[in-house]
C-alpha cells in the first residue's frame, strides 16, 4: 500500500467519528459525499438501530409483487409510506376477505410495518402532495401497469428534477420487447419465465407452483436492487431507476432449467428419471416430476398414513456419500457392492426401481420418523410440511419467521416475518395500516402542513373519497 494512502488511513482512524448528516432531498450535494465508515459502534448488538433506519420510501405498490418488496424493507427499518386511492385503497384490502369489514389477509400479510396515506394522484392538489412527498423520500417503488405512473405525471424526468437523489424502482411483467405493455399477474410470469414448462409430470400439462415466484420472487429481486442503488447513491449522490421484470425474475429462479436446455445439445439428461425409463428427450428441457434438479437424485416417497393424509410424504435424496447407510437402512446391504447399484452412474438407469424399494421402507414410518432416522446418518430428507404444520411449528415462532400480530379490525393474525436474519438489525414486524390511517400524521410530520392547510386539502377531495369524508377512511 503506498505510504501516502497508509498515512491517510491512519489519521482517519484517529479522528472521532462525525455525526452522519442526512442530505436534504431535492438539493444537490454541497460537498462531496463522504464514504468513510464511522468507527464501529460500542452499542450492544441489536441496539444500534435497524439496517434501513433513515430511509424513507414512497410506496405506490399494490397487489403482491411490489408490496412484498416494500414490506421487507419496512421490516428492516425503512419508513414506508403507502399511497392509496381514497375510499378503496389497494385492491387486495377487499380480495379473498375472510372477516367481514376487515382488511383481508392478502393485504395484511403483505403490508405490515407500513404507514398508509390516501391521496388521489389524479387530483391537482393530490399531485401537489405527491410532488412534495417525492422531495422528502429516498425511494419511490411502484408496480403499476406500464405507463400508469407517467399518466399520473410522475415521469422519471419530473421526479429526477424534483429530487435528484430519488431512486425509482419498478416491477413490470416484461422488460423492453414485444410484451412490454402487457399487464401481468403471478401465473402469467411463471408461464412466461420458464417455470411452468419445466414443472409437473412429463405426461401431464405444465403446472404453476404454490410458491409465488413471479410476484414475491420479483419483489425480492427489486428489494436487492433498491438496497444496491442506495449503496451506490452514497458514492454518487444521485438516484437511478431500478427495474425488475417478472419474466426475468422467474427465469433467474429457473436458471437450472436453462442450464439443462444447453446440456441437451450434448446428450440426454441422465439424472432425469425419463432417462432411466428409456423415454427419449425432445428439443426443450422437459418437466421432471419430482426429480431433484441437481446432481444427487431424489424423489417424493409415501410415508405411513399417506392413504388419508395428503401430506404424509417425504423427499428422499440418495446422496452418493451416504449410499451405504441408505442400503443398510432399507435392508438392501447387498446393493453396496452390487455393480448395478454400487456407483452413481450405475444407479442412474435404475432410479425408479431404487425409489420404489426405498418407499417400501418409508411407508412403514411417519415422515417425522424418517427424518429422525435418516438425519442420524446424514441422509438428506425433507418431510412434506403442510401449512397447518408450519403455522403451528414452535421453532418458526421462536425465530420470528412466523409472527402473530394484532389488528384492530380482525384481531390477531399470523404473518411471515423477515426471513433474513441480521445480527445487528432486529426485525420490525407490525400490523398493516388501516386505509389512510396515517394521512394526517404524514401531512403534518413529513410535509410540515398546518391544521388549516390540511383542512383545506380535505375539503378539496384530494385525500378523501368524494362521498365519504375523512372519518370513513379507516373503515
Ligand atoms: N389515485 C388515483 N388513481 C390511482 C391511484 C391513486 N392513489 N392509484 C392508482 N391509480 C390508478 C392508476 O393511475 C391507474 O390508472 P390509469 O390506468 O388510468 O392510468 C389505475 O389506478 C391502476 O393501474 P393498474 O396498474 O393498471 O391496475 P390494474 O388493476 O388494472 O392492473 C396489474 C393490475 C397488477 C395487472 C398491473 O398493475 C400490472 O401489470 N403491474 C405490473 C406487474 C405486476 O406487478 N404484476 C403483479 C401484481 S401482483
Amino acid at each position: 500500500m503506498p505510504r501516502k494512502v497508509r498515512k491517510k488511513m491512519k489519521s482517519a482512524a484517529k479522528k472521532p467519528a462525525k455525526k452522519a448528516v442526512k442530505p436534504r432531498a431535492g438539493k444537490p450535494p454541497t460537498k462531496a459525499v463522504k464514504t468513510a465508515l464511522p468507527r464501529p459502534t460500542a452499542k450492544p448488538w441489536g441496539e444500534a438501530g435497524r439496517a434501513l433506519d433513515g430511509v424513507r420510501i414512497l410506496d405506490f405498490t399494490h397487489v403482491q409483487s411490489g408490496p412484498t418488496c416494500t414490506q421487507l424493507l419496512a421490516f428492516m427499518g425503512a419508513d414506508v409510506i403507502k399511497v392509496e386511492r381514497p375510499g378503496s385503497g389497494d385492491i387486495t384490502r377487499g380480495q379473498l376477505r375472510d372477516v367481514k369489514g376487515a382488511d383481508s389477509l392478502y393485504f395484511t400479510m403483505l403490508n405490515g410495518s407500513k404507514r398508509s396515506i390516501t391521496v388521489d394522484s389524479k387530483h391537482p392538489k393530490g399531485k401537489e402532495i405527491l410532488d412534495r412527498l417525492v422531495r422528502e423520500c429516498d425511494v419511490l417503488v411502484e408496480n403499476f401497469a406500464p405507463g400508469a405512473l407517467d399518466r399520473m405525471g410522475l415521469t422519471w424526468p419530473h421526479i429526477h428534477k424534483l429530487n435528484p437523489r430519488m431512486i425509482v424502482a419498478s416491477v413490470k411483467g416484461f422488460g423492453p420487447g414485444p410484451y412490454e405493455d402487457c399487464k401481468v399477474y403471478e401465473n402469467v410470469a411463471q408461464c412466461a419465465g420458464g417455470s411452468a414448462s419445466t414443472t409437473g409430470f412429463r405426461d401431464g400439462p405444465p403446472l404453476v407452483t404454490g410458491a409465488q415466484i413471479g410476484d414475491s420472487g420479483t419483489g425480492l429481486h427489486l428489494a436487492l436492487g433498491i438496497v444496491a442503488a442506495l449503496y451506490q447513491r452514497n458514492r454518487t449522490g444521485r438516484g437511478q431507476r431500478v427495474l425488475c421484470a417478472m419474466q426475468d425474475g422467474v427465469l433467474n429462479l429457473a436458471r437450472v432449467k436453462l442450464r439443462d436446455q444447453q446440456r441437451l445439445a450434448h446428450g440426454p439428461l441422465t439424472e432425469y428419471s425419463q432417462y432411466g425409463e428409456g423415454v427419449p428427450f425432445g428439443k426443450a428441457t422437459p418437466r421432471a416430476g419430482n426429480d431433484s434438479g441437481g446432481g444427487q437424485p431424489g424423489w417424493i416417497l409415501k410415508c405411513k398414513g399417506w392413504e388419508s393424509d395428503p401430506d404424509a410424504y417425504v423427499y428422499f435424496i440418495t446422496q452418493a456419500p451416504v449410499w451405504g447407510a441408505i442400503c443398510d437402512l432399507i435392508g438392501r446391504p447387498g446393493w453396496k457392492t452390487d455393480p448395478d447399484y454400487a456407483t452413481p452412474p450405475a444407479r442412474l438407469p435404475r432410479l425408479r426401481g431404487i425409489f420404489d424399494t426405498i418407499e417400501q421402507w418409508t411407508v412403514t414410518k411417519t415422515k417425522f420418523e424418517v427424518m429422525e432416522i435418516c438425519n442420524k446418518h446424514d441422509i438428506p430428507v425433507g418431510p412434506i410440511l403442510s401449512m397447518q404444520e408450519l403455522a403451528e411449528e414452535k421453532s418458526l415462532r421462536a425465530t420470528g419467521t412466523v409472527v402473530e400480530v394484532d389488528h384492530p379490525a380482525r384481531g390477531p393474525y399470523l404473518t411471515v416475518g423477515n426471513p433474513i436474519k441480521m445480527s445487528d438489525s432486529p426485525p420490525d414486524v407490525r400490523r398493516s395500516p388501516l386505509l389512510g390511517e396515517h394521512t394526517d400524521e404524514i401531512l403534518r410530520k413529513v410535509l410540515g402542513l398546518s391544521p388549516s392547510e390540511i383542512a383545506e386539502i380535505k375539503a378539496s377531495g384530494a385525500i378523501t373519497a368524494p362521498d365519504k369524508p375523512a372519518k370513513a377512511e379507516a373503515a
